[in-house]
């Protein structure tokens, strides 16, 4: 038997006992003859001791021992002089009386403990190292912990777990997919799913009418700290339901993860906010609840004072700012180059002051009185002390993301966004079709299969671009302090109205027919009506460990030029691999 504990086991109630460990070296020092070993493994850290008058091949043995050898030591469990009350085993520790070294280890590239000295690409190269270190094993514990939860919850409401395949063709999500190449069908393609929602969809019609899966998903998209190209998702769906029934069975779920993983309570029912309410208030379709500064529009109100940028603005908001009047014209100055930069895109910005004594001062002094500021003021809800930042453009949502963002970042700056405080919410009524100016035609805002309001189909059969723009879709999101975990809708199940569907997005019946062919034939064999979901597992887990960067939770996760380090891929293929699988590469070299 290699071990009758792990290194995370033992406590004061075994002293006495002889045991058997195993694990890894993760530091030894000598003090007054004694050498001291923390011993590692997944489960913990337990001090070992080998005494000063130890037989001399054992603290022979002791000495040579580097970082990360992996042993096996045999002891008595003591109690220790000095305790150690930040470790489960700090109570105790062994008197070794036998070490056998298992194998050894060459140094590692980076210190192995909670805070490492190695760098980001060096820890991703050499990834299984990282994954020894405490910060990364809570994570892939929390990931796993989420995922029994996820498994037994469902399962007790009936929901059976099916696998759908990884080589398909192509998916409606609207990203770019992956590809494979056939060899047993030269020139043709697998795409890798963007998500399984054909393939649940199909289930409904097929009668397994509650599915889940915790499954693999893959898009070819520009990566961020809470994008990877490829991710899990928590995919669901369910027959004869409506949207409250999608919405109570899932707030039930997260209901259930938060109590039982964190031992949160959350709001119960959970807030429900539509679109609409979300753009105009907070300038995003996820917005963060947890701090107010919301945006209130002044369009009317500071119009016609001389000042050719508000005045020509089609839109004029702001966002107020809890005890920020004391900004320096430096902090003014900086704040305004940070939303000039891309990212954010504002023209500039202004700003203001509602100082404690009453008075104003702002960068637009020279045409609004005190009591035009006033008004101002009141409309944006500012107190004394607060900083009033002004948008304004000639584009509505646009100035309001905008405002958005920088009252995300202002939140961030004012320490408003704790991540140990959880606000969720529901966006619900969002819009069925998104405009697109460029190409002159609508896309959908979630998906093609995406149903629209009962109340709203009239317009939806409209042929009038201002009735479809204000159609909603039957569609909601799961959104948790200003990130998006999960969304879903209810789907069509009419083949008329699919076919409706696909006329409104400019999809001509042989492209429809030849992309999804297949379930608008599944449709006309008795499809029910279905709706469904899914979360970004991944995202679940970062906000419950209190992260917003999903990588830490991602065993072996890519970089951000979607790259794996460790193993060095992608890579190139042979030239006879590219030759039996009948395709070129036009890359240069
Ligand atoms: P959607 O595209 O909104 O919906 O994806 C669902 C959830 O998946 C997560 N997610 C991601 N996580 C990490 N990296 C990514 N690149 C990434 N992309 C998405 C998000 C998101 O909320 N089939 C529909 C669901 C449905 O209608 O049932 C779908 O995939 O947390």
């Amino acid at each position: 038997m290699y071990r009758t504990h792990t290194c995370g086991q033992l406590r004061i109630e075994n002293v006495g006992q002889k045991v058997t460990l195993a694990g890894w070296v993760q530091k030894s020092r000598k003090l007054g003859g004694m050498t001291f070993i923390d011993l590692r493994d997944r489960y913990g850290i337990t001090q070992l001791v080998v005494e000063a008058d130890a037989p001399a091949s054992l603290v022979e043995v002791a000495t040579g021992l580097g970082r990360e050898f992996v042993i096996q030591v045999k002891g008595e469990v003591l109690e220790r002089q000095s305790k150690n009350p930040k470790m489960d085993t700090g109570d105790v520790e062994i008197k070794v009386e036998e070490i056998n070294v298992l194998n050894k280890a060459v140094t590692p590239p980076f210190t192995i403990e909670d805070v490492s000295d190695g760098g980001d690409d060096l820890r991703m190269k050499y990834r299984y190292l990282d994954l020894r270190r405490n910060p990364l094993r809570k994570a892939l514990m929390l990931r796993h912990r989420i995922a029994h939860e996820v498994r037994n919850y469902l399962d007790s409401k009936g929901f059976m777990e099916i696998e759908t395949p990884y080589l398909i063709k192509s998916t409606p999500e609207g990203a770019r997919d992956f590809v494979v190449p056939s060899r047993m069908n030269p020139g043709q393609f697998y795409a890798l799913p963007q998500s399984p929602q054909t393939f649940k969809q199909l289930l409904m019609v097929a009668g397994y009418d509650r599915y889940f899966q915790i499954v693999r998903c893959f898009r070819d998209e520009d990566l961020r700290a809470d994008r990877q190209p490829e991710f899990t998702q928590i995919d669901c769906e369910m027959s004869f339901v409506e949207q409250e029934d999608v919405l109570n069975t899932f707030e039930g779920m997260m209901r259930t993860l938060f109590k039982n993983v964190l031992g949160v309570d959350i709001p119960n029912p959970l807030p429900r906010m539509s679109w609409y309410d979300a753009m105009d208030k907070y300038g995003s379709d996820k917005p963060d609840i947890r701090y107010g500064m919301t945006i209130h529009e002044l369009t009317e109100k500071a119009k016609g004072k001389g000042f050719s940028v508000l005045d020509g603005a089609a839109y004029i908001g702001a966002i107020s700012v809890p005890g920020a009047s004391e900004y320096t014209r430096k902090q003014l100055d900086e704040l305004t180059e940070w939303v000039k930069r891309p990212q954010v895109g504002a023209k500039g910005l202004i700003y203001i002051k509602v100082n404690t004594d009453g008075t104003y001062k702002s960068s637009i002094d020279k045409f609004y009185t005190p009591e035009d500021l006033k008004v101002l003021a009141d409309a944006a809800e500012a107190k004394a002390g607060d900083l009033i930042l002004v948008l304004s453009g000639d584009n509505k949502r646009k100035v309001q993301t905008m405002l958005g963002v920088l009252r995300i970042e202002m939140g961030n700056r004012l320490g408003l966004r704790d991540p140990k405080v959880f606000a969720p919410l529901w966006i619900v009524d969002f819009p069925l079709l998104e405009w697109d100016d460029e190409t002159q035609r609508f896309y959908a805002m979630h998906h093609p299969f995406t149903a629209p309001k009962p109340e709203h189909e009239a317009w939806f059969n409209s042929n009038k671009k201002e009735d479809l723009e204000r159609v909603c879709a039957n569609a909601y999101d799961f959104v948790l302090n200003g990130t998006e975990l999960g969304g879903g809708s209810i789907r069509i199940h009419d083949a008329e109205m699919q076919k409706r569907m696909f006329e409104v997005l400019g999809i001509s019946p042989e492209d429809a027919e030849y992309k999804f062919g297949f379930i608008i034939n599944a449709f006309k064999f008795g499809a029910p009506p279905h709706g469904g979901l899914a979360f970004g597992f991944d995202r679940v887990c970062a906000l419950f460990g209190g992260s917003d960067s999903i990588r830490d939770y991602i065993a072996f996760p890519k970089n951000n030029q979607g790259r794996d380090v460790m193993i060095d891929s992608p890579s190139k293929i042979d030239q006879e691999q590219m030759d039996e699988l009948q395709i070129a590469s036009t890359v240069k070299e």
